[in-house]
C-alpha cells in the first residue's frame, strides 16, 4: 500500500493538477492562511482609552474606545490584503473613525497609512480611510475601492468632539488575492530538504508560494492610474480582459507584471 502512495498522487495530480503534501517541517515555510477571512493575531498597541481590545484577537468578544483621538493597532500576524469588515455594536451620533493600514510596524500613525497611490517623501500621501459620522450601529464593510492589498497592521481611530464611546466587534478581512485557489496552504510542486551538516533548510516552490499568492489578484482591483490625489487611494482599476492577474506588488505596483521574479 505504501508504495502505491506516489502512484496515486500521480494520478490525482493528472486528474486534478495538485498534489498535497503530508504535514511535516516544511509546513513552517508555508506563510498562506488557513481560512479566506482572518482575525487579529494580537493587539500591537493601544493610546488614550480603550477598553478590551484584546477582545478583538481571534473574535473572542468586543472592545470599546472613547476620548476624541484615542486609537488601537491590531496585527494580523503577517502580510494580509483585503476588505476589512466588522460590527459596530454601540455608536455615537457626533463618532466618525479612521482607518489606517500598513505593511511595516515602522509607519503605525494614527493619521496616515504607508504610501499605496505614491511613494510620497514625506510617506503621508495615503492617509487614512475615513468613516464618516453619523456612523450606523450593525455590520460595516468595507467599500471595494479602498481595498488595501497588503497590510499586516490596522489601526482604527475615533473622532469625537464629546468624546463618546463606540464599541466594536468582529474585525476581520476578507482575503482577497488568489481568488481562484481554494486551500492557500496546499501548495503543490515544490522540494525540501534539510542540509546534513549545517542548520539550514532549503524550501523551493514552482509558482505556489505565499509571494506569489498576495501579487495574484482579481481582475478589477489594480491601482488606479493617474493616481489618486494625496489623501486617497483606489484600488479599483481593471486590469486586462481576463482574472485573476499576476501584479507587481501587493500593496502598491498593482499592474499587470509583465516578468515574474518572484
Ligand atoms: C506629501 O507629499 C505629497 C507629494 O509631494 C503631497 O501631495 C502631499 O500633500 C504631502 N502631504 C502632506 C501631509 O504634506
Ligand atoms: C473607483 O472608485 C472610485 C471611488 O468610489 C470611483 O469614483 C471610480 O469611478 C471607480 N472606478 C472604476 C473604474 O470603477
Ligand atoms: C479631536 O481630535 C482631532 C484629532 O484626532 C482634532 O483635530 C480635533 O480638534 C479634536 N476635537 C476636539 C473637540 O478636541
Ligand atoms: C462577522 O463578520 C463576518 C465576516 O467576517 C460576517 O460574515 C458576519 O455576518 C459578521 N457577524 C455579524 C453578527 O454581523
Amino acid at each position: 500500500m505504501q508504495n502505491m502512495r506516489p502512484l496515486l498522487c500521480l494520478a490525482l495530480f493528472v486528474i486534478s493538477g495538485a498534489c498535497v503534501a503530508p504535514a511535516g517541517p516544511w509546513d513552517a515555510f508555508n506563510l498562506s492562511p488557513a481560512s479566506k477571512t482572518v482575525y487579529p493575531t494580537s493587539i500591537y498597541q493601544t493610546t488614550g482609552t480603550v477598553s478590551h481590545a484584546h477582545a478583538l484577537v481571534d473574535n473572542v468578544g468586543s472592545a470599546t474606545v472613547s476620548g476624541n483621538g484615542s486609537w488601537f493597532t491590531l496585527d494580523f500576524g503577517k502580510e494580509i490584503g483585503g476588505l476589512v469588515s466588522f460590527n459596530l455594536d454601540s455608536v455615537s451620533a457626533t463618532t466618525s473613525l479612521a482607518l489606517s493600514f500598513t505593511e511595516s510596524p515602522m509607519f503605525i500613525r494614527s493619521y496616515a497609512s504607508d504610501d499605496s497611490s505614491y511613494p510620497a517623501a514625506n510617506t503621508t500621501f495615503d492617509t487614512v480611510f475615513h468613516i464618516p459620522a453619523p456612523l450606523s450601529p450593525g455590520y460595516w464593510v468595507q467599500p471595494a475601492f479602498s481595498l488595501r492589498g497588503g497590510f499586516r497592521y490596522l489601526s482604527i481611530v475615533l473622532t469625537d468632539p464629546n468624546g463618546a464611546p463606540v464599541t466594536i466587534s468582529n474585525v476581520s478581512a476578507a482575503i482577497s488575492f488568489a481568488p481562484h485557489i481554494e486551500n492557500l496552504r496546499a501548495y503543490a510542486g515544490y522540494f525540501y530538504a534539510k542540509d546534513p551538516t549545517f542548520h539550514d533548510h532549503d524550501f523551493l516552490t514552482k509558482g505556489g508560494s505565499f509571494a506569489f499568492q498576495t501579487n495574484t489578484v482579481p481582475l478589477n482591483t489594480g491601482r488606479m492610474v493617474p493616481f489618486e490625489s494625496a489623501g486617497h487611494w483606489a484600488n479599483n482599476a481593471t486590469l486586462g480582459v481576463a482574472g485573476p492577474i499576476i501584479v507587481d506588488g501587493a500593496k502598491r505596483d498593482r499592474h499587470v507584471q509583465p516578468k515574474v521574479s518572484l
